[in-house]
């Protein structure tokens, strides 16, 4: 087994031009290659309920409570103890994690035998031309159909797409026969899930949880100079998570050739100390691994490079490392360590008041001279304070946390990654002036992370939804015990170097927080794991239950709180409940724990339904949604007045209160930034959640301003709702409210003042809750300190009459990933969108690219997202295109819908 060994500072270099670096570019070309090997797999998954392979990971217990539409705040239970049959795969599986377990002693010994090798699927001379041809990332449930129905396989909580069952990929690689000698690894940055992987018929080895990135080596089982063939199984069961967890390859896939000495896999790791605007240090570990059978005699070389706005790194090095001859022996691994001093550093921090600059280490290996590895770390220069009475400070800075909760799945497009996808809802959530994302419940795709460090969000990267305890029969408490340690350090040696990242949180809602002691001490020694692969960030966990004087908070760094800062089920309605009710807890914490920054992981839960108002309207600042308050259990929506939440949640108005009168507290997490698949609370006959501020298919609900307005006091806006087409409410009471950042308003109806109102202390929106409803325009004047601030009108429309279209960007890649997203909307004949029209509207296109899916935003709209007929809902309804790789020109969207006017638009590839 590897011993790590630490070699101190050698040498310290400001420099650009010695010879050993002036080698580097010219022998590039021979060190690593890191090749996308996404097309062109074949693909094949069993029938749902036909018979699969035996070649399973692992028993599962038989499920014998399948409602999954249990609350997200229900007591995760005991798990259920099975026996592994004899002929199950997981010690084969178990070594692929050895790297990630720190005691030698319990590392894994591969087992005797290739279990599977005489299976059809994974012989190269298998014929899989009828199978699917597929490329990569893909989710292969996210086209449907959705199972609608009160007894479907899939349930409401997990989407109601078909998500379970056993499934091959398969794909052939030619490895020339110049890589005779390299190393040559296999990189998958997700599979969902239970993943095993064989190459030329041998069992390779595997990763079982679906959400973390990992590495097989194939180097042992790959022919040089011949086509050889990769075969991976994915298991996905059903009743794995409290949400769509997608299913498949489903995020990128790569192959990595090296030297045979080369740095290891996440084998750089840098960190800041005495960071000012002047000066900093910056420390490099880099861990070296000789595969090759002889001691090796290395120089290393680190070079230093700031990377623009455009992302271009600097044509001169700002600073360089070298480390001269070291030795590394045959079969071993080191870890090198040194420093250097960057000065005038360009600091990374979050946007919009600071900026978030990146630097790239470039780290070459050299043997004699010539280059035979160079591996690019990104990373950032900042200083952050976790104070216990200010909250966060960035590099100085005072930041509140005006942060979302995000799930993985991205809409129409399930959970197949797609960087483009993910930057439009960066951008989405940033012009609603939020700064901060948690990754809920499970590490993102890298790409995210890369997109968080160069668009400036601060970051809590997280990795479990449960532990030992349950919260549906197969969720990761199933391999829990086996790969907890495993699975935390491979999630944080991957990420630390991201300055996004300003913490980890490793458990969301555990179930050990019920279990005093001992659920403390499974915790603390989580917590060790993550602590000795990062010592530099501090550790977080989501409570919604637990409280101040119990174990487990004290283990962690920072207090991390569910729904608690404001108090959960305090409406007298909840008098008697036997669920979670606890009383305000910011501080109960604070006096508890003064030297701990407390923040909310968690706050709102509010739900609504974009376009849909419910009448009567609550008095209330927050309630509960009951049937004729703020829900409809018929049409299984929510009103959109944006004052209902789930029953142990809040509206945002309430949240900004508690945090406004507990200014210790670093922030908000917000559930949540966008509408996700699964959990729809609280109607699981839906197929999506209702708490997202924003639709599944990104569209603005009303809550959007509500947040805008809170969090961007220096934007002048002013938003209406409801809208104003109400022919069944004449002369009924309609109420009026205004989301705005001014802070005094004058509401008038066809020209008469409803009066003008001041926004209270510790009030978060303007209401005229008497209007008395008749047609016409709505128009409100905004004041702030005095002064006329915005202006903003809602018209009644006259009857649909025509499309309207408009893209987010008119210019796209002819990459065959990058997408446009097509609004198309219902407008009136003097081209007023009506906010009531859900009119079926018909897509076609013309030209390099194709319509991926379609979406409205509705989440009880079971149509396949890859239909290109939808209904509009409330008024809109979009279109995702994408290019085609190589295929450049002009792309026709053309949208029609029965008596309306067509509208077309075109984008260009290039
Ligand atoms: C929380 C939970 C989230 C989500 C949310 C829905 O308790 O942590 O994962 O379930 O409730 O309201």
């Amino acid at each position: 087994m590897k011993q790590f060994k630490i070699i101190p500072l050698l040498c310290v270099l400001v420099c650009s031009n010695s010879s050993l670096v002036s080698s580097a570019s010219e022998t590039k070309t021979a060190s690593r290659q890191r090749i996308s090997i996404n097309d062109g797999w074949h693909f094949f998954k069993y029938e749902s309920g036909a018979k699969s392979d035996k070649l399973i990971y692992d028993v599962r217990p038989e499920v014998t409570d399948n409602n999954d539409s249990k609350a997200a705040d229900s007591q995760p239970t005991e798990a259920i103890k099975t026996e592994s049959a004899q002929n199950v795969l997981k010690s084969w599986i178990l070594p692929t994690g050895n790297p990630f377990i720190k005691d030698p002693t319990k590392r894994y010994t591969h087992s005797a035998g290739n279990p599977g090798g005489d299976f059809p699927f994974v012989q190269s001379n298998f014929d899989d031309k009828a199978w699917e041809t597929v490329n990569l990332p893909h989710d292969w449930a996210i086209k449907g159909p959705f199972q609608t129905g009160s007894n479907p396989q899939v349930g409401g909580g997990m989407g109601r797409l078909p998500v379970n069952g056993v499934a091959w990929y398969r794909k052939k690689i030619d490895i020339s026969a110049a890589d005779a000698g390299k190393s040559i690894f296999l990189d998958i940055d997700g599979a969902m899930s239970y993943a095993i992987v064989w190459c030329n018929g041998k069992l390779v080895g595997g990763w079982p949880y679906g959400y973390n990135s990992w590495r097989v080596d194939l180097t042992p089982y790959v022919l040089p100079g011949k086509t050889n063939q990769l075969a991976i199984r994915v298991d996905n069961p059903n009743y794995s998570a409290r949400w769509y967890p997608g299913a498949g390859l489903y995020r990128n896939v790569w192959l990595v050739k090296t030297n045979p000495v080369h740095v290891s896999q996440y084998g750089t790791y840098i960190t800041t100390k005495y960071v000012t605007t002047s000066s900093a240090t910056i420390n490099l570990e880099t861990s070296v691994e000789n595969k090759s059978n002889k001691s090796a005699n290395i120089d290393v070389i680190t070079q230093f490079y700031s990377i623009d706005d455009n992302g271009k790194k600097s044509t001169q090095a700002v600073a360089s490392l070298i480390l001269s001859q070291t030795k590394i022996a045959a079969g071993e691994s080191d870890k090198l360590e040194n420093s250097v001093i960057i000065d005038n550093p360009k600091l990374w921090g979050p946007s919009p008041t600071q900026k978030p600059n990146l630097y790239v280490a470039v780290t070459t290996l050299l043997s004699n001279k010539k280059v035979i590895d160079t591996y690019e770390t990104r990373f950032g220069i900042r200083n952050i304070e976790y104070n216990p009475d200010k909250g966060l400070l960035v590099n100085g800075e005072h930041v509140l946390i005006k942060g979302v909760n995000q799930h993985h799945d991205l809409g129409a497009l399930g959970s197949a990654f797609n960087t483009r996808a993910a930057e439009r809802q960066l951008e989405i959530l940033r012009e609603m002036g939020c700064n901060a994302i948690r990754f809920s419940h499970n590490p993102p795709a890298p790409e995210l992370l890369e997109l968080t460090d160069k668009m400036g969000f601060l970051v809590i990267d997280e990795i479990f939804d449960s532990w030992e305890r349950k919260k549906t029969p197969h969720d990761f408490h199933l391999i829990f015990p086996d790969w907890a340690e495993q699975d935390v350090r491979a999630f944080v040696r991957r990420d630390r170097n991201c300055p996004s990242i300003i913490m980890w949180s490793f458990g969301n809602e555990v179930g050990e927080q019920y279990t005093g002691e001992e659920g403390a001490q499974i915790a603390a020694r989580l917590r060790s794991y993550i602590k000795e692969e990062d010592p530099t960030r501090p550790t977080t966990g989501a409570m919604n239950y637990a409280k101040p004087d119990m174990p487990l908070p004290a283990v962690l760094d920072v207090i991390g709180l569910n729904y608690q800062g404001e108090g959960i089920r305090q409406d007298p309605v909840f008098e008697g409940t036997d669920r979670i009710r606890t009383a305000p807890q910011y501080d109960p914490y604070h006096l508890k724990f003064p030297d701990k920054m407390i923040l909310s992981t968690e706050t709102a839960s509010a739900a609504s339904s974009r376009g849909v108002y419910l009448f009567p309207v609550s008095p209330k600042t927050s309630a509960p949604i009951r049937d004729g308050e703020g829900g409809d259990s018929k049409i299984c929506q929510v009103s959109s007045y944006e004052l209902h939440a789930v029953d142990f949640g809040s509206s945002a108005d309430k949240v900004f209160n508690a945090l406004d009168h507990h200014p210790f507290v670093a922030g908000e997490f917000v559930w949540n930034g966008f509408d996700y698949l699964g959990e729809p609370t609280p109607y699981y006959e839906a197929r999506s959640s209702y708490t997202g501020i924003i639709d599944l298919a990104g569209f603005k609900k009303e809550r959007f301003y509500l947040y805008q307005a809170h969090w961007r006091p220096e934007l002048p806006m002013a938003h209406i709702l409801p809208h104003w087409n109400w022919p069944d409410r004449m002369g009924q009471i309609t109420p009026v409210h205004v989301f705005t950042s001014g802070d005094e308003a004058e509401l008038f109806l066809n020209g008469t003042s409803l009066g003008r109102k001041v926004k209270g202390v510790y009030e978060y929106r303007l209401r005229w809750d008497s209007v008395r409803y008749e047609p016409g325009e709505l128009k409100v004047i905004v004041y702030k300190n005095g002064n006329k601030w915005e202006e903003e009108t809602v018209k009644t429309t006259a009857s649909p009459s025509q499309l309207t279209i408009e893209t987010d960007r008119s210019e796209i890649q002819a990459d065959g990933k990058d997408l446009s997203f097509i609004t198309v909307k219902i407008a009136d004949r003097n081209g007023l969108i009506v906010p009531v029209a859900n009119n079926q509207i018909e897509f076609s296109i013309d030209g390099p690219g194709e319509i991926l899916a379609t979406d409205n935003g509705d989440p009880t709209n079971m149509i396949p997202f890859p239909s290109q007929t939808k209904d509009a809902f409330n008024g809109l309804c979009l279109v995702i295109v994408r290019s085609k790789a190589g295929a450049k020109g002009n792309i026709t969207l053309k949208a029609k819908s029965a008596g309306l006017t067509s509208a077309h638009l075109t984008i260009s590839s290039k």
